[in-house]
Order: structure tokens, then sequence, then C-alpha cells
């Protein structure tokens, strides 16, 4: 009788210890996610692009353009990073609608300058493909051979 008793509560020990699992595991994953800290992109974009192109690539009009949406952030990744690396002028960006200058990036590192470039073709509601390190390396070494 005792011995069966024993057994019994044991039993139930166990069938405790399994739901407090399931509860503890259910919890877990209801825990809000913990907002991520900033991308390398979104930090080196915070440093060196924003105090121009403002916090959501808005800019300013009349002085320095958008990034959201507009055609040389999400265009052709040479264009951009000529323009964006030694002011190679595109050509859908004609002199003279924006009273802003904007300082060259080429002391940028390669990584730096993908990480950078990712960020905003993916930010701000762009969706184009990313800027890789092989692609700013090549601009950066047939700018040189100019
Ligand atoms: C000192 C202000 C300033 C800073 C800092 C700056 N820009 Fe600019 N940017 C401008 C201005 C002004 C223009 C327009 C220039 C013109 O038309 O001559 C421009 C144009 C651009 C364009 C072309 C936009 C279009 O609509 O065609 C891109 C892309 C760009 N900037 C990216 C960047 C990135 C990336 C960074 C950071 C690495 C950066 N800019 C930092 C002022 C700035």
């Amino acid at each position: 009788m005792c011995e069966q008793r024993a057994v019994s509560s044991h039993r139930l020990w166990r069938v405790a210890a399994g739901l407090a699992c399931a509860l503890l595991l259910v919890a877990c994953h209801r825990v809000p996610q913990v907002a991520q800290p900033p991308s390398r992109g979104s930090r080196l974009y915070t440093a060196h692009c924003l105090s121009c192109h403002q916090a959501q690539g808005q800019g300013v009009s009349g002085i320095q353009p958008p990034l959201a949406g507009t055609p040389v952030p999400n265009g052709d990744p040479e264009v951009l990073l000529a323009w964006v690396m030694f002011g190679v002028r595109p050509t859908v960006l004609p002199a003279g609608h924006y009273a802003g200058v904007m300082p060259q990036f080429n002391y940028l590192s390669d990584a730096d300058l993908a990480a950078i470039l990712s960020y905003v073709r993916s930010s701000f509601g762009n969706q184009s493909s990313v800027i890789t390190v092989e692609q700013v390396a090549s601009v950066r070494s047939r700018q040189a051979a100019r």
C-alpha cells in the first residue's frame, strides 16, 4: 500500500515537472524580442551620411536629396559606388538641383562602404540588392587605374 502511494506520488511529481517545463518553454517563446542592436551598416550610416540624408533617408528639400526610393541609391551598383567614392556624377543626377555639396568617401574601407550602401539599399523602403566588398574593390581599382 505504502509502496504504491510512493510510486504514484513520484509519477505525479514527474507530470508536474513536465508541465512546468512546458509552461516555461511557452513563456520563453512569448517573451517579447529585445530590440536588435543597430547593424554595422546602420551605425556607419549614422556616422557618415545621416547628418545630410537624415534618419529616414528623406534628405532636406533643395539641399540634400533623399535616398529613399530614388534611382541612384537603388540603381546600378557601379554608378552608385563611383558617385559615393569619387564623386563621378550619375546622368540621372544633374548638377544644380541641390545646394549642398557631398564629400567623397573613398577613404572608407571596402567593407565599410559595402555595409553602408547595403544598408541604404535595404532601408527607408528601398529593396535593392546588397553591395559586396568585391564590387567596391573593383570600382576602386578601376578608378585608380584612370
Ligand atoms: C555634407 C552632406 C552630405 C553627406 C555627409 C553625404 N551626402 Fe550624399 N549627397 C549630398 C548632396 C548635396 C547630394 C546631391 C549632390 C549634387 O547633386 O551635386 C548627395 C547625393 C547623394 C546620392 C545621390 C542621390 C540621388 O538622388 O541621386 C547618394 C546615393 C548619396 N548622396 C549617398 C550618400 C551616402 C551613402 C553618404 C554617406 C556615406 C552620403 N551621401 C553622405 C550631401 C551629403
